[in-house]
């Protein structure tokens, strides 16, 4: 594995791979690497010739009270975890190989921006979107790989890729679990063991979520109800959503006729947390 700075260079390596007929694959990243994170390069290193992964903490898509400064980094160990997986580029850019000076481009993706995350963190999708792009333009790759737990995030790049009619295929892979159920993060780390407890009433809510619909409920507000009451019985978890939309436009929903994502997220101590299921897809 080679640690590659600019885009430039990125380019140069790419060439080669782009003339010998290579199909190539890309893997987002803000660090910090996890099972999460591992899992998202195993699986493009098993479909690809070449991976690039990208290691770029975005400011733009952090807010003025999130946590840009102290979030987790560790290249050292990063280069080594992703070397293991036998990826073939760690694409890390400085701030001004993403942002030169001077530009003046952003990439917004409206409606589905707008619920769920888009009402906490306002303008943050517009960040995801921007250096998402920008990192699309830089490396061209022929497949890219987003995790099911930014499901929202997931939902925006699929519509940005299909909107700008760019030649990319949208890679999801499921969301990779610790033994306790709780959804690996790289913000896990700020959890003492009782906010750990406290957090599990995540999955837990999941989990009656999909009880309920493989019980045939099929009303949106009775699942969001079984939802909020195992939420509610942990007094640790202050629950900022948890909703019940249609899985493709994350618009309010009724009925489950189709199917349907149930998103969380919460704050257990001073860590903001978030997890989803898909309801409705035959298991
Ligand atoms: P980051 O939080 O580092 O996540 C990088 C990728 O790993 C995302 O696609 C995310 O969904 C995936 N991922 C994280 N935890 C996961 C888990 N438990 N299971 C499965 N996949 C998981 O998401 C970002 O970075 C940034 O917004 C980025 C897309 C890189 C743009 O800056």
């Amino acid at each position: 594995m080679e640690l590659v700075r600019t885009v430039a260079a990125l380019r140069e390596h790419l060439r080669a791979a782009r003339q010998a007929g290579a199909t190539l694959a890309l893997v987002p990243t803000m660090g910090a690497f996890h099972e999460g994170h591992l899992t998202l390069m195993r699986r493009a290193r098993a479909s690809n010739d070449r991976v690039v992964v990208s290691l770029f903490v975005n400011p733009t898509q952090f807010g003025p009270a999130e946590d840009f400064h102290r979030y987790p980094r560790n290249l050292e160990r990063d280069c080594e975890l992703a070397a293991d997986t036998g990826i073939d580029w760690l694409f890390c850019p400085s701030e001004e190989e993403i942002y030169p000076p001077g530009d003046d481009t952003t990439v917004e993706v409206h409606r589905l921006a707008r619920p769920l995350e888009g009402r906490f963190r306002p303008g943050h999708f517009r960040g995801v979107t921007t250096v998402v792009a920008r990192l699309f333009g830089a490396v061209q790759p022929d497949r890219a790989y987003f995790g099911r737990k930014d499901y929202q995030q997931l939902r925006i790049i699929e519509r940005m890729t299909e909107d700008l009619r760019l030649p990319i295929e949208i890679v999801p892979v499921p969301i990779v679990r610790d033994a306790d159920g709780l959804a690996v993060s790289s913000r896990n780390q700020y959890l003492s063991p009782e906010e750990r407890q406290a957090a599990l009433a995540l999955p837990r809510a999941l989990r009656e979520a999909e009880a309920a619909d493989a019980a045939g409920e099929r009303r949106a507000a009775a699942i969001r109800a079984r939802v909020r009451r195992v939420l509610a019985a942990e007094p640790g978890v202050r629950v900022q959503y948890a909703a019940v939309v249609d899985a493709q436009e994350l618009a309010p929903l009724r009925v489950l006729d189709r199917p349907a994502l149930v998103a969380l997220a919460a704050i257990v101590g001073t860590t903001r947390l978030i997890d989803n299921t898909v309801l409705g897809c035959g298991g």
